[in-house]
């Protein structure tokens, strides 16, 4: 989704601003843009595509110079990706630019009513109507026409605010889309995500919804909605540059896929103390929960519906897994006996942040799992643990996911203690095998060398099936979202059990079916299935136990796992499969970062 950065200093800005925005490009966008002041003027330069093409435009920015700017990088909602519709947008007296992520939803009424009064529309943007009000509002008071700007505005917005009149300022407004100000010498940021900071200082301000602060190159001074002056405190950003950075790797996503055995025990070892799960920041009292729901989007709803099996068969407590964009409009049954677990890397996802507001008003307490620090989610969730992934840059989620999961069976054998539903003996043997996750997952890397081989022979394909039951299927689930959002090839997950009831009339000769047959409880019944899709014509490339005999010598080809403890074994069985959707997307010259349409966090619904 869109991105925003803005720079004042004593550096030129442009350079600055473009550095920033590369950071931000896969967060998804479709055009880019920055505006400058200087000389009590505002020049701005826009373009569709890539911001390579916009660095072309400004000979990497040496055209606009000035000391203080802001940029953006746009995700198309409100009018098609064109230079006119990218931001920065200018008012009709050229006196100031915005730059905005996120949605204003009363834009329709605002810009009638600007029109009536007179004021000029280039673009078919919602954002458009904010410089037309700061115009309106401006009577050379810049904070105060922030502030009478921002009233009118209905939906979420980070925005980030240039005036001719004032070219050593930036105001910037945070609401319902992520915001944080960098803190520098001489010089001060702001971004909407970190990834575009660290470069320049780890110091930063989270902004609250509801506050706006003014930036110049000596001074931060944030602000209430009321427009007094607060205190905010700084906090450090841990995250290094060359987390961010692709190592080596010809993909962030084949950099995110090998770092997962380091991100697990990044995520379990501080939580394991003397053999015992120390989860410090909480203190839920289980025996007052009567149901589990979890509600997330994508991939870490689907990080939910593998963690649900670890939950109720540690916990004997029901789980729900219900999607966030369906939670929120479905009046759901939840009450003050419900916990709530929000799964999110980003932290950011709106439909996530609805469907988590919506339940704490019917009485459910939250606990989120979050890897991206100080995001709205952590924030407004009542407990939060962090996955410890550190950034996650390609759009195509791989450790966010294994991650989540981590952190969820963390959490059940947390609260399995706690109820008492584990003996003592089974409950160490789990926290042993929870520990062994990092060096199987790196078994699933190592003893797949085929997977390239395997990926030249079914590129070609139009669509695939991944089956599975149980924790097999919850897997199938990721496996085949991580091969239709890299590959673009149509990939669905089918319960295998369900195949005969309908999916069935699909298969046809070479048709792709990946079984998934590591949940040995089930895989009889699956290894049917295999045969079912064999005889008419199929071909299996199946994901199993090395030692698995019988079913080596069912499949046209095979996907190895090490052996696992049962209950955790979807974070090491997804691992094969990321893969094979990688070598896939590669061989059919897909741009695997940044997959087209998509965005890396969706902060509109
Ligand atoms: O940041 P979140 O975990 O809340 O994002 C949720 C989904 O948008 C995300 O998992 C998406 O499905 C990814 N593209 C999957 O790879």
């Amino acid at each position: 989704m869109c991105g925003i950065v803005g720079y004042t200093g004593s550096q030129n800005a442009a350079p600055v601003l473009l550095e920033g925005l590369k950071k931000l490009e896969y967060r998804g966008y479709d055009s880019a843009g920055i505006a400058v002041v200087q000389d009590q003027t505002i020049a701005v330069s826009k373009v569709m595509g890539r911001i390579a093409g916009l660095c072309e435009k400004t000979a990497d920015g040496s055209l606009l110079p000035g000391t203080t700017g802001i940029g953006h990088t746009r995700w198309a909602t409100h009018g098609a990706p064109t230079d006119i519709n990218a931001h920065p947008h200018t008012s009709n007296d050229g006196r100031f630019a915005v730059v905005h992520n996120g949605i204003i939803e009363n834009y329709l009424e605002l810009r009638q009513e600007l029109t009536q009064k007179g004021y000029h529309f280039e673009s078919e943007t919602d954002t458009e109507v904010i410089v037309h009000l700061m115009e309106m509002y401006y009577q050379g008071d810049f904070k105060r026409a922030v502030m009478k700007a921002s009233s009118r505005l209905q939906g979420s917005y980070a925005l980030g605010i240039l005036c001719s009149q004032e070219p050593d300022k930036i105001f910037v407004v945070r609401e319902a889309s992520p915001l944080i100000l960098g803190v520098g010498i001489g010089e001060n940021f702001f971004a909407s995500d970190v990834t575009a900071l660290v470069a320049h200082t780890r110091n930063a301000v989270y902004l609250e919804d509801g506050e706006f602060a003014e930036l110049t190159p000596d001074s931060i001074q944030v602000y209430d909605c009321a427009g007094h002056p607060i205190q905010k405190p700084i906090s450090r950003i841990s995250w290094d540059i060359q987390a961010a950075e692709k190592g080596g790797y010809e993909h962030f996503m084949l950099k995110e896929i090998m770092e997962q055995p380091r991100a697990v025990k990044a995520t379990i070892a501080p939580r394991i103390k003397n053999g015992e799960i120390v989860l410090d920041d909480l203190d839920i009292d289980m025996h007052c929960v009567n149901k589990i729901v979890i509600t997330a989007c994508g991939s870490a709803y689907y990080a939910g519906c593998a963690g649900k099996y670890a939950l109720e068969r540690l916990c004997r407590i029901p789980v729900q897994t219900e999607l966030a964009s369906e939670l929120r409009y479905a009046d759901p049954l939840i009450d003050s006996h419900t916990l709530l677990i929000v799964l999110s890397q980003s932290g950011e996802t709106a439909d996530t942040i609805a469907a988590l507001r919506e339940c704490q008003r019917r009485g459910a307490k939250a606990l989120a799992i979050v890897n991206v620090v100080g995001s709205t989610i952590a924030k407004i969730a009542d407990y939060c643990l962090y996955t410890w992934a550190g950034p996650e840059i390609a759009v195509a989620t791989t450790k966010g996911y294994t991650t989540q999961l981590t952190v969820l069976y963390l959490f059940a054998l947390y609260a399995a203690r706690q109820l008492g539903t584990l003996e003592q003996e089974r409950y160490r043997s789990l926290v042993s095998a929870l520990k062994m996750l990092p060096k199987q997952m790196q078994q699933a890397l190592d003893m797949n060398p085929g997977i390239p081989k395997l990926a030249q022979k079914y590129h070609h394909s139009e669509s695939m099936f991944f089956i599975g039951r149980n924790t097999d299927y919850a897997v199938a689930l990721e496996g085949a979202l991580k091969m239709k959002e890299i590959s673009y090839i149509h990939a669905e997950s089918y319960a295998a059990g369900e195949l005969k009831h309908g999916t069935i009339a699909l298969i046809h000769e070479r048709q792709p079916v990946i079984a998934l047959c590591c949940n040995e409880s089930v895989t009889e019944k699956t290894m049917s299935n295999i045969v079912e899709v064999k005889a008419r014509g199929a071909e299996v490339l199946a994901l199993a136990f090395r030692d698995n005999q019988k079913i080596v010598s069912l499949a046209d080809d095979m996907l190895f796992l090490p052996r696992t403890e049962p209950i955790f074994c979807p974070v090491v069985e997804i691992v094969p499969l990321q893969m094979l959707a990688y070598h896939v997307a590669k061989e059919n010259g897909c741009d695997i970062d940044k997959p087209k349409n998509l965005a890396k966090s969706v902060t509109v619904e």
